[in-house]
């Protein structure tokens, strides 16, 4: 992947609007009685409102930057358009905490981040600028590539962040999520067995993309999960590393559905190689 020639403040500028637009119309909008139907499996939801977030998204990016390709989670995870002509990519996450959503529970967000490569190939991509929006706290988080990393509170103040400072793994507060298919969920339990005893405690927040943001923050230690898409980090990745922490999949690789690892520089380490001796617990082939 070549250095970008990009306006990078522009395209952080331009996730942040279109994530606030989205964040605020699926708050308000939100129907008293939600229509839903289901995707991988009986628990894996999606609303009326992933769809028309999405589409609110998909229409302003086009219109922004026409040239741009797009990746949403509700195109079934399939290249939404034609290919990019800036080698630049759109992907999206319009409600991440879906079941939250649907529960009327939060956190929930949106997440728009923009990316070099191919999304679809683990170790091809990476982003160049995104935001995630707490859609219940108005809280948003973004970054772009060397830019740094922020939080715009409600008020409109940015804090700069600079990541959790912990350097002992039986400190640390680690956030995690389970998938949507049941036995898969039941081998992420007992790798969670396993890790429990040497970290402080664990904390399931329901959105992939803010336990990723509250690693940027300093709110958790850490966080790890097996079975996160694209679209669920793709804005948060750059949050954290611009804040200073990292992120990667498991054995250092490239992070991917298979496993994602993110902490502060004081942690990863450990976390990696606890997160490491149980993956084989949650693979498939088990
Ligand atoms: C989910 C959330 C959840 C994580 C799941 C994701 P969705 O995204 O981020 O925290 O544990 O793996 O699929 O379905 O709400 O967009
Ligand atoms: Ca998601």
């Amino acid at each position: 992947m070549n250095p970008t020639p990009h306006d990078l403040a522009a395209l952080e500028a331009l996730a942040v609007e279109v994530a606030r637009e989205a964040a605020a119309f699926i708050v308000e909008q939100r129907p008293t009685e939600l229509e839903v139907s289901t995707k991988s499996t009986h628990t894996d939801v999606v609303t009326v409102m992933d769809s028309r977030s999405q589409e609110l998204i998909s229409e302003r990016l086009r219109t922004a930057r026409p040239q741009d390709a797009f990746f949403g989670e509700e195109d079934g995870a399939e290249r939404g358009g034609d290919p990019s002509e800036t080698g630049l990519t759109w992907v999206v996450d319009p409600i991440d905490g879906t079941v939250n959503y649907l529960y009327g529970l939060a956190p929930y967000a949106v997440s728009v981040a923009v990316v070099e490569g191919d999304p679809a190939v683990p170790g091809e991509w990476r982003p160049v600028a995104g935001a995630v929006v707490d859609a219940t706290s108005g809280e948003v988080f973004h970054a772009h590539l060397g830019g740094g990393s922020r939080r715009r509170g409600v008020d409109g103040t940015e804090t700069e962040l600079t990541g959790s400072g912990c350097t002992d793994i039986a400190q640390a507060l680690v956030a995690t999520g389970f998938g949507y298919d049941s036995a898969k969920r039941g081998r992420q339990a007992r790798a969670l067995v396993e890790l429990l005893p040497a970290i402080r405690d664990i904390r399931r927040g329901g959105s992939a993309a803010l336990d990723l943001c509250h690693v940027a923050s300093g709110q958790v230690d850490g966080y790890y999960e097996m079975g996160v898409n694209a679209w669920d980090i793709a804005a948060a990745w750059l949050v954290i590393t611009e804040a200073g922490g990292l992120l990667t999949g498991a054995s250092g690789r490239p992070p991917s559905p298979d496993s994602v690892v993110a902490a502060g520089p004081g942690v990863h380490a450990d976390l990696l190689a606890l997160v490491d001796s149980v993956i084989d617990l949650v693979r498939e082939d088990r």
